[in-house]
């Protein structure tokens, strides 16, 4: 259960008011060591700030979740605000409000899985588990989640356990997958790395090895990972002999980003690329052709909702910030 908004406990964990958030006791502290790593992944970034999702993924690998206390070790150290802190932590759905079981158990139910059952399997193993959407297990084994697509649509419908991928399954695979969870078994995923838990893999995804050395870290993460279906489309381009077009090579004049239109001025009103679309809605042999050739016009307006500043605004510099101006479509990293 969320706490209500306003709450000190929400302010507590985001810094904002309006955030639900729960507060939990006995949790296994955020020590000197925590700290010292918190540093150690800093020291990896030429901008600290940069540190602060692996820095939360240590804060969840300790505590379960993103605690109270995992935000202001993680402001203190960068010299955030909490609400900055917040503001990420509550971004992305990998970083958790509340503990986590032992194990995440998500299931896709996004278009391709939902259709091939993924539904049908969230909504079965939810009732085995008697959870619901981020709830935990009584005996605190599994945290079930229903996931927006997983990169998988190739293996679909698709489960994970703590991001390892179980492909193709069915209603009856799933639920022998979580009783095997529950029986304290970790039963290998169809592909990549074997299975550890939800604080072990958020060890891993603040980028420390579980393993002794480098090469028994290769032995255990390196597997394979891209299947059959994955390369099927590789595999017929091959033997039809089709290829990508080649990229043009570089000119003096920086390229325009893949989709930009062309707006280098020619000196008669127009740009190449706005002439080649005025050449192409004349050319058009039905209303539909000429309806399709003036939606891909680059003078056409800007959908409703999209500013021009945001489609014409500067590309992010390698910290994630916007060079100069603004616009709501470039995302800053904090
Ligand atoms: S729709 Fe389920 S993995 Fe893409």
């Amino acid at each position: 259960m969320s706490a209500l908004p306003g709450s000190s406990e929400g302010t507590a964990v985001t810094g904002l008011d309006s955030s639900a958030v729960e507060v939990h006791g006995d949790l296994p502290p955020l020590t000197e060591t925590t700290r010292a790593e918190c540093r150690e992944i800093m020291a990896r970034y030429p901008v600290p700030r940069s540190a602060l999702l692996p820095m939360l993924h240590l804060v969840q690998s300790v505590q379960g979740y993103v605690s109270p206390e995992g935000v202001a070790l993680c402001a203190q150290e960068l010299g955030l605000t909490k609400a900055e802190v917040g503001a990420v932590a509550t971004f992305y759905t990998m970083f958790k409000r509340r503990p986590t079981g032992r194990h995440l158990v998500s299931v896709c139910t996004n278009t391709l899985c939902a259709v091939l059952g993924g539904q049908k399997i969230y909504d079965e193993v939810a009732a085995e588990l008697g959870v619901h959407h981020d709830e935990t297990t009584a005996d605190g084994t599994i945290t079930l989640e229903h996931a927006e697509c997983l990169a998988a649509c190739d293996y679909a419908p698709v489960v994970t356990v703590d991001y390892e991928f179980y492909d193709q399954q069915d209603v009856a695979a799933a639920l022998e997958l979580v009783a095997a969870l529950r029986r304290g078994e970790k039963p290998d995923p169809t592909r990549g790395a074997p299975l550890t838990d939800f604080r072990g893999v958020s060890r891993q995804l603040a980028g420390f090895s579980q393993h002794a050395d480098a090469a028994a870290a290769q032995a255990a993460v390196d597997g394979p990972s891209a299947g059959v279906p994955t390369l099927r489309g590789v595999r017929l381009a091959a033997e039809r002999g089709e290829a990508a077009p080649a990229m043009p090579a570089a000119e003096t004049a920086a390229p325009a980003e893949a989709g930009t239109p062309d707006r280098t001025p020619t000196g008669d009103g127009g740009t190449p690329g706005a002439q080649a679309a005025d050449a192409e809605v004349a050319a058009a042999g039905n209303p539909a052709e000429r309806s399709g050739a003036e939606q891909n016009h680059p003078d056409r307006p800007e959908p409703a909702g999209r500013a021009a500043a945001d489609r014409d605004a500067p590309a992010p510099d390698a910290d994630g910030q916007a060079q100069s101006g603004s616009g709501t479509s470039v995302q800053r990293e904090v």
